[in-house]
């Protein structure tokens, strides 16, 4: 059992620090948000994660977790102190590393025994030598301080999942002593570690999402040809998923991704590579493919109908994927501002999402038209002239190709994530357009598949 300080309760640091708890370790988790620790306390999760909250009150009620403003406590005596701040895309695509600073800065002056510090926010590669540096040059007490890197690879609405049951820890650190610190605090895990130095650790995580970023941009690129050249990209996905060395994941088409990691750290890798005179082309395309397909869908819609002023338009789906409420780079706030700035009259439907959506777009006028948000996918489709789906939730999916003929005013659908196969869709008479696959129109008897 080691004694560990997580500093930040966000995702990446209330994750692991309930998780180590789960491993039997003392964990001490820091914030800054007196209002968030209380919350905590009385076993509230500030964010939305399945199986977090009943974890933490597990580990919290078996006093191996607890929650503190007060970071001198939490460190003086740590075996080791996680970091898991947040480092934010700057308006050059940068990460604000000073978040990170502030912590290390912290941490110089309070340790008073050897100490490693791990850090698992997504970093700049290089930023863990210049962290040990600056906790060196601070320090206060004759103590020996390492920083190791440790990034995170969960994925939001599955975060306690992912971490119990990696497929790889990564660590990466430039000292036996350092190395075998993290393997011990890992190894209740039973999950296997990748060891490697510093510097590689920081890039291995860059590298793994931006590939997968890459992976989602090229399926959408080809979902785009397909559309032209008369293919369908779920079938053409099908055919390639057997290939082992292409994998059956990540291959769906639909309006790009969006999130707290790829939009960044796609951006982040560029401008990491840019500073150092090397022109990162693979990674550029990523972003450049998937900024203008998550406005594919409306400009699609744009064409097709005169005007937006005066519709009524559903809006299925407002998080940047099901399973979280989080609407960071989500395609929904692109698109709804365009709605708006048309005049639409939009009504939204999400089972978790609308409470933060409302800071950006508050009921009633906005821009030139209005949002009224509904609490089921049927409340938005009725009457409506034209309906998005954005987000795959099993409540939208759960929508029947029937209830767009019978509550929508048109039943003309521009699905961004697939949901409905076109046969159902042509079969329940629906004018339907989804990512990569031929559209339907409607017809008195029956609907003409266009090819297109
Ligand atoms: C991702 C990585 O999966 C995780 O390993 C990393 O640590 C953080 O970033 P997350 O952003 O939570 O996790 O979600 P993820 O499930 O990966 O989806 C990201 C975006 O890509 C979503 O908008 C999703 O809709 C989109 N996506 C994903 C696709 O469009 N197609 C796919 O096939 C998969």
């Amino acid at each position: 059992m080691k004694k560990i300080a997580v500093a930040g309760t966000g995702y990446v640091g209330l994750v692991a620090g309930v998780t180590f708890a789960e491993m039997g370790h003392q964990v001490l988790c820091v914030d800054i948000d007196q209002d968030k620790v209380e919350l905590m306390k009385s076993g509230i999760s500030p964010i939305f994660e399945s199986g977090l909250e009943e974890l933490m009150k597990k580990n919290f009620a078996a006093g191996r977790i607890d929650f503190t403003t007060d970071f001198q406590s939490a460190y003086k005596d740590a075996d080791a102190i996680f970091i898991g701040v947040g480092t934010p895309e700057q308006p050059d695509g940068s990460a604000n590393l000073s978040y990170i600073a502030t912590v290390a800065r912290q941490i110089a002056e309070s340790v008073e025994k050897d100490c490693l510090v791990v850090v698992k926010s997504t970093v700049p590669i290089g930023t863990n030598d210049k962290v040990e540096q600056f906790i060196q040059d601070f320090l206060v007490n004759d103590v020996r301080i390492e920083v190791a890197s440790n990034p995170e690879f969960l994925a939001q609405g599955s975060a306690v999942h992912d971490t119990l049951h990696a497929e790889r820890i990564v660590i990466g650190t430039e000292s036996k002593w350092a190395e075998e610190m993290l393997m011990k605090i890992y190894e209740p895990f039973n999950i296997p570690i990748v060891s490697v130095n510093r510097r590689s650790a920081e890039m291995i995580k860059y590298a793994s999402n931006d590939f997968l970023a890459l992976k989602i941009s090229y399926m959408n690129d080809i979902a785009n040809l397909c559309e032209l050249v008369g293919a369908d990209v779920q079938e053409v996905a099908r055919g390639m998923s057997y290939d082992a060395r292409i994998g059956s994941k990540f291959l769906n088409a639909g309006i790009g991704f969006g999130g707290s990691c790829f939009p960044k750290d796609t951006k982040a890798l560029e401008h990491i590579a840019h500073e150092n005179g090397y022109d990162l082309k693979t990674v550029k395309a990523a972003v450049d493919v998937n900024t203008e397909q998550k406005v594919k869908l409306f400009k699609k819609a744009a064409k097709r109908l005169i005007t937006f002023s005066g519709l009524k338009v559903a809006v299925l789906g407002l998080t940047f994927k099901p399973g979280t409420d989080d609407l960071r780079e989500a395609a929904s706030l692109d698109n709804v501002k365009l709605l708006l700035e048309k005049g639409a009259d939009i009504f939204a439907f999400d089972p978790v999402g609308i409470e933060n959506f409302k800071r950006f777009y508050p009921e009633g006028k906005n821009l030139n038209g209005s949002i009224t948000y509904v609490t089921s996918p049927q409340a938005a489709l009725e009457d409506a002239n034209v309906a998005f789906l954005y987000t795959e939730w099993p409540e939208v999916k759960s929508v029947l190709p029937n209830e767009y003929t019978e509550l929508m005013q048109t039943p003309l659908v521009y699905d961004g994530r697939n949901v409905y196969s076109v046969e159902e869709m042509q079969q329940a008479n629906v004018e339907y357009h989804s990512i990569g696959r031929s559209s339907t129109e409607r017809v008195r008897e029956g609907i003409v598949s266009n090819g297109k």
